[in-house]
């Protein structure tokens, strides 16, 4: 399975894949004003899925990150977060964050299989009234 750079053209493919992935889509028009924001780069492995990061001033965060239900707990989304990882380091970032609901155990089970810990809880952060476990892991050991 081949990664590479999405560019902000590819909005609407990812839009298609966040849409399988999540009960809350982003719209196509959302992703592409992200991809154009400074520091946020997006990696996708076409077809499968993709990730979101946002990197600045000694920090990265994913925004997002999205397997096709087709093709999970086949190491797509554990390569996707290690490649955000790898791009993050080399641009200077030391910390990588993200959010992740706290009932959302696969996506838990990958961060944390992935070195990430947890650093935070956010109570009621999302529309479910789910709390949002905040989570960072360190890119500089
Ligand atoms: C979370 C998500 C990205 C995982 O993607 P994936 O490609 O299936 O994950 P991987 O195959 O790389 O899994 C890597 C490891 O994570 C853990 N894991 C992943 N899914 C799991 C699940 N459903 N149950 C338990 N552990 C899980 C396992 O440790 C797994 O390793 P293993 O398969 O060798 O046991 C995917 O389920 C998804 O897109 N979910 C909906 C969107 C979402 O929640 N995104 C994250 C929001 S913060």
């Amino acid at each position: 399975m081949s990664l590479r750079a999405a560019p902000p053209e590819d909005a609407a493919v990812l839009a298609g894949l966040h849409a399988a992935a999540f009960d809350a889509p982003w719209r196509a028009g959302e992703i592409a004003a992200l991809m154009a924001t400074p520091g946020v780069f997006a990696l996708t492995i076409d077809g499968q899925g993709f990730i979101l990061c946002r990197a600045i001033a000694g920090e990265a965060e994913i925004l997002t990150l999205a397997v096709d239900p087709a093709r999970r707990r086949a190491g797509v989304g554990r390569r996707l977060v290690e490649a955000a990882a790898g791009l993050a380091v080399r641009g200077g970032a030391e910390s990588l964050f993200l959010e992740v609901a706290d009932d959302n155990h696969a996506a838990l089970a990958l961060y944390a299989s992935t070195g990430f810990e947890r650093v935070g809880l956010r109570r009621a952060y999302y529309a479910s009234g789910a709390d949002a476990v905040v989570m960072r892991r360190a890119l500089n050991s």
